[in-house]
């Protein structure tokens, strides 16, 4: 498959930056080398190793549960198959609210021993003082605000944001904060759509939507939503572009009874003794 023919070299968080109010911005999530791979091939700008994996790789029923472990495990498979696009590694549930030291150790992990070039957390103001020391260590940082699934406890569930107008300025307040602090970039999820557009002006870094319109200035969408290899939740924002989940389903079921009924492997999978082998063969078995 060939590569996005706009795309020559790596895509830096700087360029990500610089892109804002110059062209849409297309993020995909991946958690490993194939998706990772087709990702990167489909031309996508950014590939977001999502702490989504827990929910749609390891079968959790919320984020909270992936450690940063796995998270690193992940991201460096997911990298290895990404040529072009910025790799982001999403810092889990627990590894890094506790202090601005945490927040550091945890994301510079990403870097060193994952692959990522760019890494995002969840949350807003209060996280401003995390994000400036990873930035001046040396960490490119996209915030994230709006539905925040970490906060999932506090939230009371998975439940759209910003749906007043103070509610909206709220959110502005802690998106200057994030700015103010260094990232490049901001994902916003889950909220209507004005509150994406007056954050999107608000602000001079590129704005990624998900669940938020058309107004932010780039999307993302989580990999398995995207394909149908998810079945068990479906959020309403998803547009599904593919049904991979039954098309896999299928094809093992094919491959089950043509196993249970002797028609695989057929002769055309099957490899064979030269004729004086098969006839020696023969001969040492019947001495
Ligand atoms: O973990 C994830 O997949 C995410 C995106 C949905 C933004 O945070």
């Amino acid at each position: 498959m060939s590569q996005h023919p706009e795309r020559t070299k790596k895509i830096t968080a700087p360029d990500i930056l610089a892109a804002k109010g110059k062209r849409k911005l297309a993020m995909m999530t991946a958690y490993d080398y194939p998706s990772g791979l087709l990702a990167d091939q489909a031309g996508m700008d950014m590939v977001l190793v999502g702490d989504s994996l827990a929910m749609v790789v390891l079968g959790h029923m919320d984020t909270l549960s992936v450690t940063l472990d796995e998270m690193i495990h992940h991201t460096r498979a997911t990298a290895r198959g990404v040529t072009n696009a910025l790799v982001v590694g999403d810092l889990p549930f627990g590894s890094y609210q506790a202090s601005v030291e945490q927040a550091v150790r945890t994301s510079s992990r990403f870097l060193a021993e994952g692959g990522a070039r760019a890494v995002k957390l969840e949350g807003g103001s209060a996280f401003a003082p995390h994000i400036r020391a990873m930035v001046q260590a040396g960490i490119p940082v996209i915030g994230h605000i709006g539905l925040t699934p970490q906060h999932i406890a506090t939230l009371g569930g998975f439940r759209y944001q910003g749906k007043t107008a103070e509610a909206i300025l709220a959110l502005i307040d802690d998106a200057l904060a994030l700015v103010e602090a260094g990232i490049f970039a901001l994902v916003l999820e889950a909220m209507p759509a004005e509150a994406a557009k007056a954050i999107t002006e608000a602000v001079p870094v590129p704005t990624i939507g998900i669940g938020a319109g058309p107004e932010a200035d780039g999307q993302v969408l989580v990999y398995h939503d995207v394909l149908g290899l998810f079945e068990r939740f479906t959020p309403r924002f998803v547009k599904q572009y593919a049904a991979l989940g039954e098309a896999a389903l299928a094809a093992l079921s094919a491959y089950a009874s043509e196993v249970r009924n002797g028609s695989f492997p057929s002769e055309e999978h099957t490899t064979h003794l030269s004729k004086e082998e098969a006839e020696k063969l023969h001969q040492l078995q019947n001495r």
